[in-house]
């Protein structure tokens, strides 16, 4: 009989259910399982009624169960650990341990690391002291970055256009612990301008393959107007990233940071996700994080034509190298859409329509936040859909994925009409 390899994937979000496709795909055809999942996994995956954050529940399925494989998704079980507490069980993690997660977990490791290993990113100072970091503000001008040391849900950035902001924003944080225990410590640093873009490097502790850069939109409104989000669409390859940025975030970024943690004893095995700020040929890191990012995955991974289990497999056992990622030539675009209302407040339970409809005018629709209500599907976040296509080119792409877009209807739903609108300056 021939037994079917089995494979976890860690989440619920639109990244998790591009894993889960992708890996639905792979020649082996794993049996696929999802904790927690939403109503997008759940076609392709056995959902499990487990949070991602639940290390003890998770271990005890994994213990018996026994995946072949388990995938991470979210940063905040691989910066509680959950990669080492399966490990220890004997079992195989994509994902770096908590050690190495730290990269994302805390930024003012991160920082340190970065400057020991001469990778270039913004002059910074931490502090753990309100007045210290005030009297420090003069060593900056103005905009001053003032950034949370640990995970805030991508709320902990504040950039701070006058002195006054910046020193209210200090006190909020380690005063007044507007962050709770991530903001202990801040990091201050120099903002930095350019374009931004992500990259994620996948890691075996040893050997790097880069995949190919993506650009998220971080804005609510078009013309990067509004509050930031989770992300609200993004595109590959992003060509702000030239040949040459890419050749020198792997070689003066990746290994030099792999390195530095192999030197304090850390391996680093998963993916590395650089943001990266570009001005020309001038790259420097606005951070990193443990995993793959969201929405840049549901474009990033169905670029790549081969298959994702050997890749992943690589990456946990250190014989990751260029041959086994094969990529589609195609660019891709997915647009995010929102309930009204987000990234404040916003209602669930709306119903979706015009899914298979959009599926079949050539789109992939990744579910975010959704879940099955009496056999239909419904919203239950604040981002709902991605909308992903293919085009010959990033026009072609874009087109195709509004296309698919507007056969979606949800009640007040929303999203951005300018997705890779910034690419065409290249083009
Ligand atoms: P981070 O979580 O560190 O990536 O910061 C979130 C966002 O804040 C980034 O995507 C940038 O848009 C912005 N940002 C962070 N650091 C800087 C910096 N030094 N200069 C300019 N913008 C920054
Ligand atoms: N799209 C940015 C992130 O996942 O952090």
């Amino acid at each position: 009989m021939l037994l079917l390899m089995k494979v976890l994937v860690i989440g619920n979000g639109g990244r998790e259910h591009a894993i889960i496709w992708k890996l639905a795909q792979d020649r082996c055809t794993p049996e696929l399982f999802c904790a927690p999942g939403n109503a997008g996994t759940a076609t392709l995956a056995t959902n499990l009624p487990i949070a991602a954050e639940d290390i003890p529940a998770l271990v005890t399925w994994a213990k018996i169960n026994r995946p072949d494989l388990t995938v991470v998704g979210p940063e905040a079980p691989l910066c509680a650990g959950l990669t080492d507490a399966l490990e220890a069980e004997g079992l195989r993690v994509f994902g770096p341990c908590r050690a190495a997660a730290a990269l994302e977990g805390s930024k003012a490791f991160s920082k340190e690391v970065m400057d020991a290993a001469g990778v270039p990113t913004a002059r910074f100072h931490t502090y753990t002291d309100s007045a210290k970091a005030i009297a420090g503000l003069e060593e900056f001008g103005l905009p001053v970055v003032i950034k949370a040391d640990g995970l805030a849900a991508g709320k902990g950035v504040i950039i701070a256009k006058t002195r006054k902001e910046a020193e209210s924003a200090l006190h909020d944080i380690l005063d007044k612990r507007r962050f709770g225990q991530a903001g202990t410590e801040v990091v201050v640093e120099s903002f930095l301008e350019g374009e931004e873009a992500s990259v994620f490097a996948l890691c075996d502790g040893e050997h790097v393959v880069l995949l190919p850069a993506a650009q998220d939109h971080k804005r609510i409104f078009d013309n990067d107007e509004g509050p930031n989000t989770g992300g609200m669409g993004a595109y590959t390859p992003a060509p702000v990233a030239t040949h040459e940025v890419m050749l020198f975030t792997k070689e003066k970024i990746v290994l030099p940071v792999l390195q530095e943690l192999k030197r304090r004893g850390i391996v680093y095995r998963g993916v590395l996700f650089c943001g990266l700020m570009i001005r020309g040929k001038d790259v420097q890191v606005l951070e990193f994080n443990c995993r793959f990012g969201d929405p840049e995955t549901e474009v990033v991974l169905p670029s790549i034509a081969s298959d994702l289990v050997p890749i992943f497999s690589a990456c946990v056992d250190g014989t990751l190298h260029d041959e086994l990622v094969q990529l589609r030539t195609e660019s891709a675009t997915t647009i995010v859409m929102a309930a009204p209302g987000y990234p404040g407040s916003y209602p669930k339970g709306l119903e979706i329509s015009g899914v298979t409809e959009a599926e079949a005018a050539g789109c992939h629709v990744f579910h975010a936040g959704t879940a099955l209500r009496d056999g239909r599907v419904v919203t239950a976040g604040g981002r709902v859909l991605t909308v992903t296509a293919f085009g010959k080119d990033l026009r072609e792409a874009v087109t195709k994925a509004y296309e698919g877009v507007n056969q979606i209807h949800f009640e007040g739903a929303h999203y951005r009409h300018d997705i890779a609108a910034k690419a065409f300056k290249y083009l």
